[in-house]
């Protein structure tokens, strides 16, 4: 049994859940900076990205010391790379500090699980990749989507007739604005988090990768930022571009929302397949009318509505249920040598697109990759 640690818990929580429920790893240790968190294994559920994780445990669990459940707390990532036991570490610092504790974590020799984004510019990736390259370690990144088991639904779907192109990809995402108390508000700054396109439109950047199989041409991309004055980048951006080979995109996504939706078309030349996700079974955006967390239907192009197939999806298609089944899978593929849902490539592919989107934004005009 490999042995793993955690080096952040905010959202390194969920992976922490992975590791508990691995039957491949074994959490061996934690390592973070806040006292609070390292007291108990609960921490601070209220701070930072972790309240919707709390779900993801047992009271009995969250209200134990860590040492009581047999793993060792770390103040520092030195301390805890240093620690020849520890084979396997999840990255789950802030945005900024992924490139200096991905090459601290490879001179370590560990096999690494990266939280997104890969770096915060590509000119930073680019200096990576030689040493990834050389690296005997294995690198996966942290892009969930991948394994909702709804998106899944969607790749078994296009994969029934691999011979039909993807024509065109939409994604609609709505959300409330980013939490204010993640630690130092690393959050809130361009040069510490890329801003929204960096932070986390990286992850649909990603999903349209997956899901066409096609990679990015040309892309074009307006913002607004007068919505959040403490942030001091972007609160929604709309983008639109073209893959090389054929075939368009867009993608919508707003900061600025008061619930949770994202929405995915994918169009071919005789079907379409359409995607709602939600975080919660009750939405304000239908009413509360519906049970399902996620939902996959699939119709003739100018079919009817009767005649659309549909599949519901019930928790495995929310955020942190898939981290933590991220979690379980990158453990399953280093035990049997498989392939990760998402590897250093894919990171750096979406991290390529979403600066093409800054530099389109930032001197209006359409970018080719
Ligand atoms: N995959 C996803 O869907 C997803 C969701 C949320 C966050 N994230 C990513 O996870 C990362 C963390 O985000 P978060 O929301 O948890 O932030 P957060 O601020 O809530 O937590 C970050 C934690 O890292 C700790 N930390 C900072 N420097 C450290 C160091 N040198 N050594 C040890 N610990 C250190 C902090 O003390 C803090 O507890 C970010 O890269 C973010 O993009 C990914």
């Amino acid at each position: 049994m490999r042995r793993a640690a955690v080096i952040g818990l905010g959202i390194g929580m969920a992976h922490v859940a992975g590791y508990l429920k691995s039957e491949d790893a074994t959490l061996y240790a934690v390592c973070d900076l806040i006292e609070e968190r390292l007291s108990k294994v609960g921490g601070t559920f209220s701070q930072g990205s972790m309240l919707c994780l709390q779900p993801l445990f047992d009271q009995e669990l969250l209200d134990k010391r860590w040492e009581e459940i047999g793993v060792i707390c770390y103040r520092s990532i030195e301390e805890v790379l240093c620690d020849p036991m520890v084979d396997i570490v999840s990255i789950c610092t802030p945005d900024y500090l992924h490139v200096r504790h991905l090459i601290m974590a490879m001179e370590h020799h560990k096999d690494i699980l990266l939280e997104k984004p890969i770096a915060l510019h590509v000119s930073e990736a680019d200096t990576l990749l030689p040493l990834i390259a050389a690296y005997e370690g294995r690198i996966a990144l942290g892009y969930e989507f991948r394994v909702v088991s709804a998106i899944r639904k969607i790749r078994e779907l296009l994969a029934e007739d691999p011979t039909s192109l993807v024509e065109a990809f939409s994604l609609y995402h709505f959300r409330t604005p980013f939490r204010r108390d993640k630690w130092m508000h690393w959050i809130e700054q361009e040069q510490y988090s890329g801003g929204l396109i960096v932070e986390e439109t990286c992850h649909w950047f990603d999903l349209a990768r997956y899901l066409t199989g096609k990679e990015a041409d040309s892309i074009h991309c307006v913002t607004t930022d007068a919505i959040h004055d403490d942030f001091d980048y972007e609160d929604i951006a709309y983008i639109n571009g073209s893959f090389k080979g054929g075939g368009i995109f867009q993608i919508s996504h707003a900061l600025s929302g008061f619930d949770f939706s994202l929405q995915i078309t994918v169009h071919r030349k005789h079907e379409v397949i359409w995607c709602g996700l939600k975080e919660q079974p009750y939405s304000s955006l239908d009413n509360g009318s519906t049970s399902y967390h996620g939902i996959v239907s699939r119709g003739r192009v100018g079919g009817t509505p009767d005649e659309a197939q549909v599949w519901t999806f019930a928790e495995d298609a929310s955020e942190p249920v898939a981290i933590r089944e991220l979690v379980c899978r990158f453990t399953r593929c280093i035990a049997e040598d498989l392939p990760f849902p998402a590897d250093v490539q894919d990171g750096y592919q979406s991290l390529r697109m979403a600066e093409a989107a800054r530099i389109s934004a930032r001197e209006s005009r359409i970018v080719q990759l």
